[in-house]
């Protein structure tokens, strides 16, 4: 299958990319074909809501790094999001890629898993119910099948998210594609 990872973090080496790496080893090992995409080290311009897009035109008024992604997205057997929790949902860099699907809403509905990993401070899984309500919404919507989640509480720092099942769980369940 087509694994399609984007990562939302701007930490090289932070708490959600470890859940990445652990994730994408599993898949590789399970023979899957992944491309991982980093948005924090993108140029993603935010959706303005033009509706160029949806015009005759069909394109969306930005040329930047989702021009580099979408061919990625439409593939995608699965699509895997990956992000540390910002004040109770996902962050920015995320959310930025995430409204930009918009310019392909009518080539993503259907045939496709998806995968949520999100890391944060707190020990409560209260914290990411934003987070995970809006994954929720989201897949539903384009009737992709939800293939699991991975909500890493109290993990401010890598050391403590090594301490911790998380990394092996996002190992085992990429591999479970
Ligand atoms: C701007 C900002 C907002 C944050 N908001 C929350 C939050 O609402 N709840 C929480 O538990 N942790 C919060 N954190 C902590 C991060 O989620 C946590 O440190 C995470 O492990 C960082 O992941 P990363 O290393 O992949 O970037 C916040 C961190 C930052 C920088």
């Amino acid at each position: 299958m087509k694994v399609l990872v984007i990562t939302g973090s701007a930490h090289k080496n932070g708490t959600s990319a470890y859940l990445a790496e652990r994730f994408i080893q599993g898949a590789e090992e399970a023979g899957h074909e992944v491309y991982r995409f980093d948005a924090a080290f993108k140029d993603i311009h935010p959706c303005i809501a033009c509706e160029k897009c949806h015009t005759d035109a069909s394109v969306c008024t930005f040329k930047d790094d989702m021009n580099e992604l979408n061919p990625h997205l439409i593939e995608a057997d699965v699509v895997v999001l990956v992000s540390p929790i910002y004040y109770f949902d996902i962050n920015a860099q995320l959310k930025v890629v995430i409204d930009r699907f918009y310019a392909n809403d009518s080539l993503l509905h259907g045939d496709k898993k998806a995968v949520l990993m999100v890391t944060m401070a707190d020990k409560s899984g209260a914290t990411a119910s934003g987070a995970i309500e809006s994954f929720k919404g989201m897949t539903k919507y384009l009737d992709w099948e939800v293939k699991g989640s991975i909500i890493a509480l109290n993990c401010m720092t890598l050391d403590m998210l090594k301490n911790t099942r998380y990394p092996n769980s996002a190992y085992e369940l990429g591999k479970s594609l």
